[in-house]
């Protein structure tokens, strides 16, 4: 691991974000794109008033803040703080909690356990379809897709531990908590303790969805049951953790673990209606192999492996999409990335939005290309170029499961409808913790004729 504090290092190059974002207040995510090319790919601050954050995106700088020196850069500073009462000191967090979480969290999403959710996964999610969309009316897209992605994760971490009742809390209130606070990020050096508007709904939110899931938890571990859920299997993890600390333990990582899950998959999931739209001949050639490969079948785990345009197409649409498109850390010790000084306690931003867009590792970066992720060009790709899933030892854990969910719902829908959007082609993304379209879209499922 190099540090490289003995390098002769110089100050990086500080662009005026803050004039950038005050020209495009309603496009936040157009200034932060300046930047990215203004930049390109060279470690700069930018000047937000009293905030200097640094800008992280050519994949050697990626690699080092995610991976090489990652204990340098911990999830804590003027990002997550606001988010603490949420997301506490689980799998979220850094340091001791974070690695007590992941050792407890890591063996339940390999490959192997989440390929065992796919019948479960593929019953709930058709249910969960059925119950929001009608065929043949409009609907707004952003809210279907959250009102079929928040109810299936949920059913799969509890499994039928849980009342549709309970689910009809806890989705809205994730909703609000996760876009409440979204303002911060553009006002990042306004101190917590600073009302701001969102804060008093995000505190009713974190309410509701505490009294949700302490009420859960607390009757799971007075169960003695060898159940495979998420939570019942948490909960025996910690089982010799008792009483209040030990339920605020489990806590942690069932909320942490569902915001991480369903506003990021619900995010990509609506892009993919958005891209199909924008993309008609890369629409046609998803229609045929889900035609040929799943005809009208209901979806299985047998069709899976053969929707491979379908993942590349969804591969594409995470690079440019990337949910998670800020990954915001904070610097412990001084260091040096490319030459340029870090100082301790300063917040260091990586951007997989804007290494994704970068011409020296993308070729026609703003263009929508499921071919690059064909596999013969696999080897050919900087491993860092490409972080829509982060790095390093925070990687995410969910990357499989995402898969596996955008296979089952996007073939499924596609096996019986075709999408008609109506103004999708104004639809950008809009500046939040996770990368949101800027405007409602209005969707409409139209049944397939088969012969
Ligand atoms: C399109 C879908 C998804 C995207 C784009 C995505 C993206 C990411 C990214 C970028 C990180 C790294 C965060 C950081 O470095 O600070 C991360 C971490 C994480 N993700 Fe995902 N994620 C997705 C889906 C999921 C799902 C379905 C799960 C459910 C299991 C999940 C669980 C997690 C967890 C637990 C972490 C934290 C890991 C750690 O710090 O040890 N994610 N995700």
């Amino acid at each position: 691991m190099s540090t490289g504090v003995t390098e002769v290092a110089r100050e990086p190059r500080t662009l005026p974000f803050y004039r950038s974002l005050t020209r495009y207040t309603r496009d936040p995510i157009r200034a932060f794109e300046e930047a990215g090319k203004e930049a390109n790919g060279e470690l700069v601050r930018l000047n937000m008033g009293p905030f200097k954050p640094y800008l992280v995106s050519h994949p050697d700088h990626v690699q080092h803040v995610l991976r090489a020196n990652w204990s340098n850069y911990v999830r804590e500073g003027m990002f997550w703080d606001p988010l603490k009462p949420l997301i506490g000191d689980g799998i979220l967090s850094d340091g001791d909690t974070w690695k007590e979480s992941r050792k407890i969290l890591q063996p339940l999403f390999t490959a192997k356990y989440v390929d065992s959710l796919t019948e479960n996964m593929a019953e709930i999610l058709t249910e969960q379809i059925e119950e929001t969309i009608r065929p043949g009316e409009p609907f707004d897209l952003v809210t279907a897709i959250s009102q079929i992605v928040h109810p299936t994760i949920v059913r799969l971490f509890f499994g039928d531990k849980i009342s549709r009742e309970d689910i009809a809390q806890l989705v809205p209130a994730y909703d609000t908590a996760v876009t409440a606070k979204a303002i911060r990020l553009v006002l990042p050096f306004v101190p917590g303790g600073f009302p701001l508007p969102g804060d008093k709904a995000f505190e009713r939110s974190v309410k509701t969805i505490n009294e949700v899931a302490y009420a859960r938890i607390k009757e799971i571990r007075n169960q003695d049951n060898d159940d495979r859920d998420v939570v019942s299997i948490v909960c025996r993890a910690r089982g010799g953790e008792l009483g209040e600390i030990g339920d605020k333990k489990i806590r942690d990582d069932v909320v942490s673990m569902h915001g991480a899950s369903t506003e990021t998959s619900a995010t990509a999931l609506t892009w993919v209606w958005v891209a199909l739209d924008k993309h008609p001949d890369l629409a046609a050639r998803v229609y045929e192999e889900i035609d040929r490969v799943v005809g009208g079948d209901p979806i299985s785990a047998k069709h899976l492996p053969e929707l491979r345009y379908l993942k590349m197409f969804l591969s594409e649409l995470l690079r440019l999409y990337p949910a998670g498109w800020l990954l915001p850390r904070m610097a412990v010790k001084d260091d040096v990335i490319g030459g340029v000084t870090i100082k301790a306690g300063s917040t260091v931003m990586v951007s997989p939005y804007l290494t994704h867009r970068l011409p020296e590792f993308w070729d026609r970066p703003l263009e929508f290309d499921p071919e690059r992720f064909a596999p013969e060009h696999e080897e050919r790709r900087n491993r860092w170029a490409y972080v829509p899933f982060g790095g390093g030892p925070h990687q995410c854990l969910g990357q499989h499961l995402f898969m596996l969910e955008a296979l089952l719902l996007v073939g499924g829908i596609l096996s019986k409808y075709r999408p008609v959007l109506r103004s999708a082609s104004q639809v950008t993304p809009r500046l939040a913790s996770s990368l949101r379209p800027n405007q409602n879209v209005q969707m409409t499922l139209v049944p397939v004729e088969r012969a």
